[in-house]
């Protein structure tokens, strides 16, 4: 079987690195994504351990970054796999949220995505599949305004999506809960642990647990699926 390309954005550091390198241990081959350059050391690695990977230091909300990964997909000859992760916060409560930290979020969490599936329109080959990194936030959270619009903004686009492709490409959102990340380890530890104890699964999720998620959706066991949202968040959205 020839080895399917699978783009990943965000994938200098954390849940892109680890999404990275289990679609490279399932065989993809990896166009890895960032505007941080450190995404360069992501794609090394990965070529050491002998998948074939290269990256794009490009920003996502700029039509020269969406441009760059274009002509890079296109010098490999189409793709098969897209997985929009990359993301940010800028967390605050409403009352005193600047207007130009809710529209950044919303610019990379929700625009950039729409903006390069729409700019790799025709290189998707036939059975391709996108995934989109929601987040259970989508479902509501304190201080996240701009979060949670963004990212329950890019269900609405997974399905949206999702309908206009088909049959042609497979399109999913995958929402996570609490993982183990920059993020979360930059909280206040008591934070942490109280938010931790509200999850039934009784533990932090892993970026393994993401990445996995991930790997099923764009896999052919996935195939019948399209215009859903797997939330991975150790039963954190089903608990009071
Ligand atoms: N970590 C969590 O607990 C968690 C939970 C739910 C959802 N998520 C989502 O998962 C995704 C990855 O999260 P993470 O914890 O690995 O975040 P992270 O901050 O560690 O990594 C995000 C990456 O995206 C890149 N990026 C940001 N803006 C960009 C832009 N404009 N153009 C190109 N690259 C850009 C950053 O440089 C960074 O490398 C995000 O979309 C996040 O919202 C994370």
């Amino acid at each position: 079987m020839t080895a399917k390309l699978a783009v990943v954005t965000g994938g200098a550091r954390g849940l892109g690195v680890a999404i990275a390198q289990l679609l490279a241990e399932r065989g993809h081959h990896l166009l890895l994504v960032d505007r941080d350059p450190a995404v360069a050391d992501t794609a090394e690695e990965l070529s050491r351990e002998g998948c074939e990977a290269s990256s794009v230091v490009a920003d996502l909300t700029e039509d020269a970054g969406v441009g760059a990964v274009v002509d890079a997909v296109r010098r490999r000859g189409g793709l098969d796999v897209l997985v929009n992760n990359a993301g940010i916060t800028r967390d605050a409560r409403l009352s005193k949220m600047d207007v130009d930290d809710f529209a950044a979020v919303v610019d990379v969490n929700l625009i950039a995505p729409m903006r390069l599936t729409q700019a790799l329109v025709d290189d998707f080959r036939d059975g391709a599949a996108v995934v989109n990194m929601s987040s259970r936030a989508a479902l509501g959270n304190f201080g996240q305004t701009n979060y949670v619009t963004s990212k329950s903004g890019l269900v609405g686009y997974t399905r949206g999506l999702a309908l206009a492709w088909a049959p042609r490409v497979r399109v999913n959102a995958v929402a996570p809960g609490l993982i183990d990340s920059a993020m979360s380890r930059a909280m206040p530890e008591d934070v942490l642990a109280g938010l931790v104890a509200k999850v039934p699964a009784d533990r932090i999720g892993e970026p393994s647990d993401v990445a996995r998620a991930v790997a099923y959706l764009v896999s052919e066991d996935a195939s019948y699926v399209t215009g859903q949202v797997l939330i991975v968040c150790g039963g954190r959205s089903v608990a009071p």
